[in-house]
């Protein structure tokens, strides 16, 4: 179905367009006028043959297809809309290793077996750790200001706690830390030039990540202890994963649950300083339902996408076997049929069917608890620490496919 109003070659995955803007405009067009929308990726950048994807835009549709793995593969392709120009074969490969890349049955298996390290008693038994941490990164901040009070809230705030709360997570020790936060950084910056990181470092990165989780996962074979790595690789009578599959368990969580948190708090942050009456509301009443709101209205995970195993039919479009289908997770947030007042930041939004974490199917995010468990986590340590933060200038956002990210968010404590 043609959309007159978007030009050809419009491409919602192209990094420079998400660096300067999340093109709200053109989702709201497709919604009212093609919410199925065949859109040309013309440059031949993708690694396959195919020469554009499907734009999925309503929230409906997201759902759908989110929830009919049959009709709808995470193995065929990747789960990442766009691959910069030089990935090979093998990387794409290798990737398929990967939970989320995985299609039901071996998909089920994986799923079942992770699931133990995120069970709600797991995710809150990290909570008293978590909640310490996020008091001393606040203060750290508060204490390491530049002369006029000012400091980037991305890398003094938003970037520990999400890579504290995996280690804590899978119990890698204090001094390993540093390592595994190195490894986790440089995988994930790879889209954006100004970060310098090469596609071997992240590589490299990625392979040392792999490795130490593996050690990690041999050790506890030989050795069983009370911990999750324990339940996954070497627990008695039930599946369990292998040391490879450990491996890229730890790398798809280094990646899945590092930069989108990261990204959740600096949006948050953002959201609060050019909402100040919703600050003032949720430091007198802090909303249980806050950290949603900052995940719907960030939108971290701009689009994932899947790819038909069959002929078939999506609002009001044939789609052919084989054709890539990107679901624009940004836009379903935004949707006027489900949302009243979308463009509206309200810490009290209840319900809040989002898909921020997904839409619902077997994908669906594992590690939501812990992030929403890290966002109030941290907005309560602010609201207590450094409650009368200002903006100092525009945030700076990062160049990448998939991601809303903010590279810079720089604040300032009133003297
Ligand atoms: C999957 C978003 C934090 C672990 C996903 C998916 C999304 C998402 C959109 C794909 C869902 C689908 O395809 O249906 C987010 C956002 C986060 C966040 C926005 C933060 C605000 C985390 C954290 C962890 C985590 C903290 C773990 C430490 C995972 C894993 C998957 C996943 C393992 C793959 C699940 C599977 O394939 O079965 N996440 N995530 N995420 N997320 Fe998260």
């Amino acid at each position: 179905m043609p959309c007159p109003a978007l030009p050809d070659g419009f491409d919602f995955t192209d990094p420079d367009l998400l660096q300067s803007r999340i093109p709200f405009p053109e989702f709201a067009q497709l919604r009212q006028t093609a919410p199925v929308w065949w859109c040309a990726q013309p440059r031949g950048i993708t690694g396959f043959d195919d020469e554009g994807y499907w734009a999925v835009t309503r929230h409906a549709d997201v759902k759908y297809v989110s929830t009919h793995p049959e009709l709808f593969s995470s193995t065929a392709n990747t789960a990442v809309i766009r691959f910069n120009e030089h990935i090979t074969r093998e990387q794409i490969e290798v990737q398929r290793l990967i939970m989320l890349n995985m299609d039901p049955p071996e998909h089920t298996r994986v799923r079942q077996i992770v699931q133990r390290g995120f069970t709600p008693r797991a995710i809150r038994s990290l909570e008293t750790a978590l909640r310490a941490r996020a008091h001393r990164i606040v203060e750290e901040a508060r204490e390491n200001t530049a002369a006029d009070g000012s400091f980037d809230f991305v890398t003094q705030i938003a970037v520990e706690l999400p890579l504290q709360a995996i280690a804590e997570l899978i119990g890698v020790p204090q001094e390993d830390r540093a390592r595994i936060f190195d490894w986790s950084n440089k995988m994930v910056a790879y889209d954006d030039p100004e970060y310098a990181i090469t596609e071997e470092v992240g590589a490299d990165a990625a392979m040392e990540l792999i490795g130490y989780s593996m050690n990690m996962a041999a050790a506890r074979k030989e050795c069983p202890a009370h911990d999750i790595v324990t339940q996954l690789v070497a627990a008695e009578g039930e599946g369990n994963l292998n040391s490879d599959e450990f491996g890229f368990f730890v790398l798809l969580l280094a990646v899945a649950g590092n930069e989108t948190t990261r990204n959740a708090i600096s949006h948050g942050m953002h959201a609060f300083l050019t909402h100040p009456e919703e600050w003032e509301r949720y430091k007198r009443e802090r909303p249980a339902t806050t950290a949603e709101e900052i995940v719907r209205w960030a939108t971290p995970v701009v689009s994932f996408q899947r790819t038909a195993t069959q002929d078939t039919e999506l609002g009001g479009q044939k789609i052919k076997k084989g054709d890539r289908v990107g679901l624009f997770y940004s836009s379903a947030n935004h949707d006027p049929e489900v949302f009243e007042h979308p463009e509206v930041f309200d810490i009290t939004r209840d319900p809040n069917p989002h898909l921020g974490f997904g839409g619902g199917g077997p994908h669906f995010c594992l590690g939501k608890s812990l992030a929403i468990q890290e966002i109030d986590l941290i907005f309560n340590a602010l609201a207590d620490a450094l409650p009368d933060l200002e903006a100092v200038g525009d945030p700076r956002r990062l160049r990448a496919a998939w991601l809303n990210g903010i590279k810079e968010l720089r604040v300032r404590v009133p003297g």
